[in-house]
């Protein structure tokens, strides 16, 4: 853990920090074999540095039979050999720090990879030592679900009609025990028994202690609301065609939830370079489908559990899995124009963890991960003459929301999702091959084509792809053989998609991301921690709010989501005698002021106080905007 100077409790470090998601498979290959690994993200921590990040979160690296592409863990405390060893890993962790960055790991504890040695152990029989480390359950006499995921033990007896979020069911039938053990996700992937104390502390000292000793800042926490399962394991009521159905309602935010996450907490509290050092961890959980209520509970300072949380509303939007679940490819995106995904409707999810800040809790500001397609076509358009726009649009957007900002890879250069001619050969994620799949043995050839479809829209693949660096051979992040790297390259990397081409003209996305991030900073107090006023909240074109620092500063930030000019809103209660001045745009200065906003412009004011009279007469004696600024100095911005 780096060593700073002591925060104010209210203030830890991390609520000021600019984090930056690495995904290593895809980030930078170092030595040529297609494949991302850790010097390669080593090699691009300046550049990390440059745009502005403090928090470097490298998602896994650990040993891992890459089933879930690093997720599916077979040990904690040992790398992947395809990513380089646990000497790159120790020098990953100190070039972070002598950069004065931080660095946070994954810590994925929900389940294992079944080659976990314990999972290995656990499956044996129903009595050897680690038997009830994974969740064993027998099946129910009578209880047939037909299953297509599970080849010759089809039609078996199952415990529940749960499905697995990566399709098929949730069980796994394991013939040594004669009984099913849970898996949430892949079958390959067992839910550990958190009931089991031994367990737990296993856990802890294996995948949480061995990293604090190796000096990290913070995790990332990988499916935190679903440690604690309701193990009464009851079937839920049919919604979907089909016998296995979504139980995310019963098997997230668990009965045990709070109180397993503060055992955690305390174990990560009392250890020895936790308390040696003086710092807070930083600890980010991943929080699907909880109402604001509950996550308050995972994230005020209280409860001592969570930092801060990735809370879901926004991400599952009119998608597969919001409460309507429906089909991948009825994903609505916003300018699908479709009642169940409205510009009204997205504020409403960013008003909730605005609110949630302002209650005394703590929230993230993120778009995109490696489980989500990228954001530009998801929350604003692809339309070639306007993406552009619509890249600085969403980044003025997430520059200027209270909460830790998190930037996942290449979306500062405003990378798209995978091309649209991209079939089952291309995608690369189980998740998506178990769905075509599914749904071509359900529906027939027309219903693979949805799946297919459905991929390309909100696929995992689509933020998976090698981060653009260059316009030459795979896009700079390998020096593989074309076409040998693990997931093809994105062609627009020649149009101008990538950081080489962006960092020479002042004008890309990638310069307005890092003029946006140093504007977050200058004006951290209205930017990261000011209040949220929303305005409009029915507009259906424009989003428009008010952030307010402690001190009174106030910024007026107006976007227009939308093809066409939109008036600015600036009420007359609010300007309160106050002027706009204008701060910063996606399409630079307006020439007038409160001029319309064009098609995805956005517009971020700074709401001046009239000046007093004798200031006023001194200020017609300095003619220009410098000598203004030297003789006042910033008590000018009240
Ligand atoms: C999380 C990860 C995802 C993974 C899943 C199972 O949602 O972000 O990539 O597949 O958990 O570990
Ligand atoms: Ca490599």
């Amino acid at each position: 853990m780096t060593n700073g100077s002591p925060c104010p409790p209210s203030r830890p470090w991390w609520k000021d920090a600019v984090c930056y998601q690495v995904w290593p498979m895809s980030f930078k290959d170092s030595n040529a074999d297609g494949h991302g690994d850790i010097q390669g993200i080593i090699s691009k921590l300046d550049y990390l540095k440059d745009l502005g990040a403090d928090v470097v979160w490298v998602s896994p690296t650990y040993k891992s039979p890459m089933k879930d592409f690093g997720y599916d863990i077979s040990d904690w405390s040992d790398i992947n050999p395809a990513f380089g060893t646990m000497e790159d890993m120790l020098q990953l962790i100190e070039e972070v720090h002598k950069r004065g960055m931080r660095i946070l790991l994954d810590l994925v504890i929900t389940h294992t990879s079944d080659q976990h040695p314990w999972f290995l152990e656990s499956r044996t029989s129903k009595v050897n030592p680690k038997a009830d480390w994974y969740m064993w359950e027998n099946g129910r006499p009578g209880h047939h679900i037909y299953n297509t995921r599970t080849g010759v033990d089809d039609k078996v007896e199952q415990p529940t009609n749960w499905r697995a979020c990566f399709g098929g069911s949730a069980w796994y039938y394991g013939e040594e025990r004669d009984q099913h053990f849970l898996h949430l996700f892949l079958k390959e992937e067992p839910d550990l028994n958190w009931e089991n104390p031994v367990t737990r502390k296993a856990i802890y000292e294996a995948a949480i202690g061995f990293w604090l000793d190796k000096g990290i800042d913070g995790f990332r926490i990988d499916t935190v609301n679903r440690l604690s399962k309701d193990v009464t394991w009851q079937d839920v009521p049919t919604k979907l065609v089909g016998p296995l159905q979504s139980a995310t309602h019963v098997y997230i935010n668990g009965p045990r939830s709070h109180e397993f996450l503060k055992e955690m907490r305390q174990y990560m509290d009392n250890h020895p370079r936790v308390q040696e050092s003086g710092q807070e961890l930083m600890l980010v959980g991943e929080l699907p489908k909880t109402p604001m209520d509950d996550v308050m509970q995972y994230v005020h300072p209280d409860s001592r559990e969570l930092s801060m949380v990735f809370d879901f509303d926004m991400v599952d939007l009119a998608g597969h899995d919001s409460p309507d679940e429906v089909k991948a490819h009825e994903t609505k995106n916003l300018c699908d124009g479709d009642p169940s995904y409205t510009l009204p409707l997205f504020k409403e999810t960013i008003i909730k963890v605005q609110n949630l800040i302002s209650a005394g809790g703590w929230g993230t500001v993120f778009m995109e991960n490696h489980d989500q397609c990228r954001s530009i076509a998801r929350y604003a358009t692809p339309e070639p003459q306007y993406y552009q726009k619509a890249a600085k649009l969403l980044c003025l957007m997430q520059t200027t929301l209270s909460g830790t900002e998190f930037i996942y890879q290449g979306q500062e250069i405003g990378m798209l999702d995978m091309p649209l001619h991209w079939d089952y050969d291309d995608f690369r994620d189980p998740g998506a091959k178990l769905y075509i799949d599914e749904e071509f043995e359900s529906g027939g050839p027309e219903a693979r084509e949805n799946a297919r479809i459905g991929n390309l829209k909100f696929g995992r693949d689509n933020g998976r792809t090698p981060v653009q660096w260059s316009s030459g051979k795979n896009a700079g992040f390998s020096d593989a053989n074309e076409g040998e790297c693990w997931i093809g390259v994105n062609d627009n990397c020649e149009a101008g998609v990538n950081v080489e081409d962006q960092q020479a003209d002042p004008d890309s996305i990638w310069h307005f991301w890092k003029r946006q991030v140093g504007l977050r900073k200058e004006y951290r107090e209205v930017f990261m921690y000011g209040s949220f006023e929303c305005l409009e909240l029915d507009n259906m074109k424009t989003f428009t709010y008010v952030k307010t620092a402690v001190d009174g500063l106030t910024a007026l930030v107006c976007l227009n989501f939308s093809n066409e000019m939109q008036p600015i809103t600036a009420p007359d209660d609010l300007l309160n005698g106050r002027s706009l001045e204008f701060l910063t745009g996606n399409l630079g200065q307006p020439l007038a002021h409160e001029q319309p906003l064009a098609a995805w412009e956005g517009h971020v004011y700074l709401l001046k106080a009239p000046l007093h009279k004798a200031v006023e007469e001194r200020l017609r004696r300095f003619p220009t905007d410098a000598q203004l600024d030297e003789a006042f100095g910033k008590s000018l911005n009240i």
